[in-house]
């Protein structure tokens, strides 16, 4: 078991990384916060696929199924009303606890529940998706999206804990798994050279999910989210570290309609880009870039991306809710395990730096999912 403390100004707490930490629930969850009448937000996938392992670890505690929509669509204020009416109905006073379970969607919506409900409960995150696990679950942001875009309601709201199961991968998708491992290299990229060599050298076992590599890729991804968030709660410059990769990414996430490709891919592409910008700004080495974007592909491949404009992800890359004062920031790596942000660089060379990435990711792609085969 890996206990990772996170450390913020107004709390404390813990991140579990553990196999089989789930049929244990009860026990972790009555260690942090006693016996509570629990309200269970979980994703329908997610209860199809781990809900009676969740219930089998919950015995012996009070809790409640609230009933909840998977889906980026329903990421919206009214699934929050509606929690929130069930929550009410069932007789939820100020000292419940939200436990979230399933992916970023369900920890994202049921942490604004948490946030918002009463003007606040407590909330216990058990996130069952990869990208969920290394990155949603952990840092406090919460929210949700409306018609204008992304995450534009929110609130920060710690949990009290985080229980992850690396076990409960064993039924995800193999799209979002990969899609999550995306942001597993992000990581490395970022913060570790190690966890990079990992991802870099172990494909093979951490494709197969074997449960060592798996278990020390999530605690190392866990502990540099954790690092970063205890040092910088509220989006400061080192928080900023952790976009690698997404500026660029949530223009073309934006761009293609959230429909294209996941989360995880679009950020793929983000880092590839990000890495002929280095390059191209004169930070990053070639052989360093060359390292990066073999490994990334090695994942692959996402979605095929032809016929996508590099020019508008640009201009979209000036709209993002991300830019200061009118200036881009980039997130740059000048090293393996080493970032720094620029400001300033010549639009030119970022559309440039796009072009070469989408280009790569238009050859030996995947054809989209929805396309239909040729007999
Ligand atoms: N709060 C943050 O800091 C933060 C960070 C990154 C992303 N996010 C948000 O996270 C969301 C994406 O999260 P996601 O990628 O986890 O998507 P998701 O929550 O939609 O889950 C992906 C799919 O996997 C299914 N699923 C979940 N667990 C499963 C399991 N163990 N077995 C089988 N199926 C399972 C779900 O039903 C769903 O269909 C986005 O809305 C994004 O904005 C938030
Ligand atoms: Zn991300």
């Amino acid at each position: 078991m890996q206990r990772i403390a996170v450390k913020t100004a107004g709390s404390q707490y813990d991140v579990v990384v553990e196999r089989g930490s789930l049929d244990r629930t009860a026990e972790h969850i009555r260690a942090v916060v006693g016996e509570r009448r629990l309200f269970v937000a979980a994703d329908p996938g997610a209860w199809l696929a781990q809900g009676a392992r969740l219930e089998a670890g919950l015995r012996g505690l009070d809790y409640t199924v609230l009933k909840m929509e998977g889906g980026e669509e329903n990421k919206r204020i009214r699934q929050v009303e509606e929690l929130a009416e069930q929550m009410y109905a069932a007789g939820a006073d100020r000292k419940c606890c939200v436990v979230a379970f399933g992916g970023g969607i369900a920890g994202d919506v049921s942490g604004f529940l948490a946030a918002s409900y009463m003007r606040g409960v407590d909330v216990i995150q058990i996130p069952t998706t990869l990208l969920a696990q290394v990155d949603a679950a952990i840092g406090g942001k919460t929210g949700v999206n409306l018609a204008s875009g992304k995450n534009l309601i929110g609130a920060f709201h710690q949990p009290r804990l985080v229980l992850i199961d690396p076990s409960t991968l064993a039924t995800l998708p193999e799209r979002e798994y990969r899609a999550g491992l995306y942001e597993v290299i992000k990581s490395g990229i970022i913060w570790s050279r190690a966890l990079f060599d990992v991802m870099a050298l172990q494909r093979e076992a951490v494709l197969a999910r074997k449960p060592e590599v798996l278990e020390s890729i999530i605690a190392e991804s866990v502990r540099i989210k954790a690092e970063v968030v205890s040092k910088d709660e509220r989006e400061g410059d080192l928080r900023r570290i952790l976009n690698y990769g997404h500026t660029l990414g949530h223009a073309l996430e934006a761009e293609t309609g959230y429909k294209l490709l996941l989360h995880g891919e679009a950020v793929a592409f983000g880092m590839i880009a990000a890495g002929w910008l280095a390059e191209g700004a004169g930070v990053l080495a070639p052989d360093d870039r060359e390292t990066i974007e073999q490994t990334i592909r090695a994942y692959g491949p996402i979605p095929n991306l032809n016929g996508i404009s590099a020019g508008r992800l640009v201009e979209r890359v000036g709209g993002d809710k991300k830019t200061v004062g009118g200036k881009v920031h980039f997130v740059l790596a000048d090293r393996i395990g080493h970032v720094k942000v620029l400001s300033g660089l010549e639009t030119s060379l970022i559309e440039q730096a796009a072009a070469t990435a989408l280009k790569l990711c238009s050859e030996a792609s995947r054809p989209a999912e929805r396309q239909p085969v040729m007999p």
